[in-house]
């Protein structure tokens, strides 16, 4: 952040206004000031009465076309909408009646409660240890639902040995990269599904959430949330039959939470500018530092989960933010953080 900006060499491609200790990304993500300012410009233009619905729908394709390139997918088979519930929820719905879905049992619960809700339905839904999905799948799988990482520790998926043991039984394989996409490279086009809440490490406003989809997955899900934004692009969106839906996955789209998604181009296509893989070696370099100040052994995620039964009040002293998952304290490194951040946090819990 910018009371340290020699710690942290990513300087240069963006600029942050924070206060120091926001280890915290894994909840939300901070805006880049570029965003931000994009975002007070919207909301004055708002006020104002000069809003042009135009700008705010040109906003909405810069981030798909971004998002896009960011996952490795063409613009056409990107989706956009809200939530990472919201844009799994078709897909769950098309789960055949008497189809069973693997998810890992520690899920966050946006891409495990869509596949619940279908077992009134008649689809099963079988929950195991994020290290026990793989073995789990097999000929009566219909889908494997997993988060690339694991929201409550970091954990990242086997995702290579889940794709193959898929593709072995002719199951599909939907992905959640909520935690993963912005730090961690991806490449979707082997997936069926990604989703992504883009407000943790693409530093979005809260409300802007992209999907890939495959298109042979698009052509078999019918969009539930059919609406005139998700319509085909040419002719009258607005009035009257027929149903004229979009081609490629924009069918999907929910119409657009316009001001985040004015926030969000630009988050974007900083991320988009550092590089994913510039932004993995910051992360999980100071991941690394922290654990490594702390005694422990180092590993390959941006996100820890550490067990120090004092560490939530010795690092609220300290000024500094965490969250509290599934027993432990989890601490999140992203691109605006800084070595001496980290530094902080170990003093805080070591001295
Ligand atoms: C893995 C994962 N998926 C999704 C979400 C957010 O889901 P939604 O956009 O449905 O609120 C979170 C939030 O913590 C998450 O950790």
């Amino acid at each position: 952040m910018d009371s340290n900006p020699d710690q942290n060499p990513i300087r240069g491609h963006a600029r942050w206004s924070a206060e120091p200790g926001w280890l915290n990304t894994a909840s939300h993500g901070l805006p880049p000031d570029v965003a931000y300012e994009a975002m007070t410009l919207a909301q004055e233009s708002w006020r104002l009465g000069r809003t042009d619905m135009d700008e705010f729908h040109a906003a909405g394709e810069r981030a798909r076309a971004t998002f896009g390139r960011l996952v490795g997918a063409p613009a056409e088979t990107i989706m956009a909408s809200g939530t990472t519930s919201a844009l799994l929820a078709p897909f769950a719905a098309g789960l055949p009646v008497g189809g069973r879905v693997v998810v890992p049992e520690v899920e966050f619960t946006s891409n495990l409660f869509p596949w619940l809700v279908q077992q009134a339905r008649g689809v099963e839904v079988v929950t195991v240890p994020v290290s026990k999905l793989v073995e789990s799948i097999d000929e009566r799988t219909t889908a494997v639902a997993f988060s690339l990482v694991q929201s409550a520790d970091g954990t990242i998926a086997p995702e290579a040995d889940i794709v193959a043991a898929a593709r072995a039984y002719g199951a599909r394989v939907y992905v959640d990269g909520t935690q993963a996409c912005g730090w961690l490279p991806v490449d979707v086009t082997r997936y069926d599904l990604f989703v992504v809440s883009a407000y943790k490490w693409l530093m979005t406003p809260r409300g802007a959430a992209y999907g890939y989809v495959d298109p042979d997955l698009t052509e078999r899900t019918l969009a539930h949330a059919a609406n005139w934004y998700a319509g085909a692009p040419d002719g009258d969106p607005y009035y009257g039959p027929p149903l004229r839906l979009a081609a490629g996955a924009r069918r999907f789209d929910t119409s657009p939470a316009w001001f985040c998604q004015v926030g969000a181009a630009p988050a974007l296509e900083v991320v988009e500018r550092i590089g994913v893989e510039h932004i993995r070696a910051h992360d999980v370099g100071l991941a690394n530092r922290f654990l490594t100040g702390l005694g422990l052994p180092s590993g390959d995620s941006a996100i820890v989960a550490i067990e120090q039964s004092d560490a939530q009040a010795r690092l609220s002293a300290a000024g500094i933010r965490f969250s509290a998952r599934a027993g432990r304290t989890r601490l999140a490194f992203h691109v605006y953080n800084t070595e001496a951040e980290v530094d902080d946090a170990i003093r805080a819990l070591t001295a």
